[in-house]
C-alpha cells in the first residue's frame, strides 16, 4: 500500500500488526522476513502466545518484540480469555490481529470484527479438513484420506467459529501420489510463506478504514 496520503500530503504510518501464536512460530518468522524485505509494509507491534515455553516466544524475543503468554485455562470462558488478549494488546493499538498457528478460539466482539485474519492449511470453504481439532498434520492426513487431488492454504477473516469466516485469498498446491502428511504439509507451508504476507498487504490496502480508526 502507498504510505502517501494524497489528500493531505501527510505520510501515513505503517500499519501495526499483533501476532497470536501457539507453537513453533514459523509463521511469525515468515512475517518478520516479509516486513523486513518490503513485501509487507507493516510493523509487528506485539506478540501473544497461548502456550508457555514454545519456540514462537523465542522468535518474538529475539526480534525484540513485546510478548506475553496468555493461557486459556486461566480464564473461565473464551470471552474472558479473548478480552485478556485484547486488553494486553491495547497499549500497542494494533490495526489488525494476525493469527499465526494460534490454536484457541477467539470471541470476536464489535471492536475486532473484520480486524482479525487467520491462515488455515487447507482449501476453504470446501475442505472437510477444517474446524475444531483440525490443525498440524491432522489437516493434511484428512486431505490425503479424502482423495483430493489438490490442497492449499486459505487466508480468511476470523469470526466466532473455527475456520468459517470470509475468504480473503487462497493458494493451491497439488497432492502427489506418494505424499505423506509431512510432505504435503511442507508443500502447503511453502505456499503459505508467499500467500500470507501478500494477503495481509492486500487486506490492509482494501481496508484503509483500519488505519483511519486512529491516525496518531
Ligand atoms: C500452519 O499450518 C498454518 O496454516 C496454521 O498454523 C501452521 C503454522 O504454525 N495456522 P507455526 O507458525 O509453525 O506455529
Amino acid at each position: 500500500m502507498s504510505l502517501a496520503e494524497p489528500e493531505t500530503g501527510a505520510i501515513a504510518r505503517p500499519p501495526r500488526l499483533a501476532v497470536l501464536l501457539s507453537g513453533t512460530g514459523r509463521t511469525l518468522e515468515n512475517l518478520l522476513v516479509a516486513t523486513a524485505d518490503g513485501r509487507l509494509c507493516a510493523r509487528i507491534a506485539a506478540v501473544v502466545s497461548s502456550a508457555p515455553a514454545v519456540r514462537g516466544l523465542d522468535i518474538a524475543r529475539e526480534a525484540r518484540l513485546p510478548v506475553t503468554t496468555i493461557v486459556r485455562r486461566d480464564y473461565a470462558t473464551d470471552c474472558q480469555f479473548s478480552d485478556a488478549i485484547y486488553n494486553w494488546l491495547a497499549p500497542w493499538d494494533p490495526d489488525l490481529i494476525v493469527l499465526a498457528g494460534f490454536l484457541r478460539r477467539l470471541v470476536v466482539d464489535d471492536r475486532w470484527s473484520n480486524r482479525i485474519l487467520n491462515i488455515h492449511p487447507a482449501l476453504l470453504p470446501e475442505s472437510p479438513a477444517a474446524g475444531r481439532g483440525f490443525y498440524g498434520e491432522r489437516v493434511h492426513a484428512a486431505v490425503l484420506a479424502s482423495g483430493a487431488s489438490r490442497s492449499g492454504a486459505t487466508v480468511h477473516v476470523v469470526d466466532n467459529d473455527y475456520d468459517t469466516g470470509p475468504v480473503v485469498a487462497r493458494a493451491t498446491v497439488p497432492v502427489l501420489q506418494d505424499d505423506t502428511a509431512a510432505t504435503l504439509a511442507a508443500r502447503v507451508f511453502a505456499a503459505e510463506c508467499e500467500l500470507y504476507p501478500r494477503a495481509i498487504a492486500q487486506y490492509l490496502s482494501d481496508h484503509p478504514e483500519l488505519l483511519r480508526r486512529n491516525p496518531a
